[in-house]
């Protein structure tokens, strides 16, 4: 008997990983269009960003309410620190690469609307150099975020196809 990941952080891990993924193209897709439909796209990354920060909450609640799962495996102590680290990272970037972006917009004083239904208030005077650094610094998160997730990847295919342990069958 696999001893899984809880139901609440196995939902939470796909349903996030899907949505981050989304946002990245979607991100990459709009910065580099002049199409009519940039500012609609635009909107809908903000209002989904918003909802993946609220899903960060939610995981970080359902982490340390879920007991951690027992491991049995044969990796070196460098092995599982190396694990553990992209993990944690990963965990700050989740946080920190949509409030880069919730910071831009609000030092460039420009909408963050959740689906229309709520705004969040912005700053009433846009601070050009805040906004600049926190543009800059939502770029760079997401640079450093794909590739801690392709290291994330690669890992979890080793540990499946070339070690066949149950690392990934854990969190499906
Ligand atoms: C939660 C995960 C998020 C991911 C993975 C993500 C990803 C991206 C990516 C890949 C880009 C293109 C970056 C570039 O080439 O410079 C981008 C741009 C941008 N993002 Fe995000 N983003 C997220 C959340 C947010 C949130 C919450 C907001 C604001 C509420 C936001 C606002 C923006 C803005 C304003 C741009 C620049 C758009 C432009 O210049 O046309 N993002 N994002
Ligand atoms: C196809 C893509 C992905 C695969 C195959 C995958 C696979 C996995 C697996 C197998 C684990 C469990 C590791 C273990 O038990 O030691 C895991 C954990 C984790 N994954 Fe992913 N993942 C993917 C995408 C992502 C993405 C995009 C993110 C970030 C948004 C992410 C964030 C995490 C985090 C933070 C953990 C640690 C969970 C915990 O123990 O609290 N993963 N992933």
């Amino acid at each position: 008997m696999i001893a899984k990941h809880s139901l609440s952080l196995r939902l939470l891990h796909w349903v996030m990983a899907v949505m981050f993924v989304s946002l990245f193209a979607a991100g990459l897709t709009m910065v580099s269009s002049l199409e009519p439909w940039q500012p609609s796209l635009l909107a809908l990354h903000k209002a989904f960003g918003l909802v993946a920060l609220l899903l960060f909450v939610l995981r970080v609640c359902a982490k340390f309410s879920s007991k951690p799962v027992t491991k049995s495996g044969d990796e070196s102590k460098l092995q599982k620190m190396a694990a553990s680290s992209v993990h944690f990272l990963l965990y700050c970037l989740m946080c920190a690469v949509p409030l880069t972006g919730i910071l831009s917009q609000y030092f460039a004083s420009k909408p963050i609307s959740f689906f229309g239904i709520v705004s969040i208030g912005v700053k009433s005077e846009p601070n050009i150099v805040l906004y600049g650094l926190f543009r800059e610094l939502h770029s760079l998160l997401i640079a450093v975020f794909a590739l801690l997730v392709l290291m994330h990847v690669a890992g979890a295919l080793y540990h499946h196809f070339i070690k066949k342990d149950d690392t990934l069958k854990r969190m499906l």
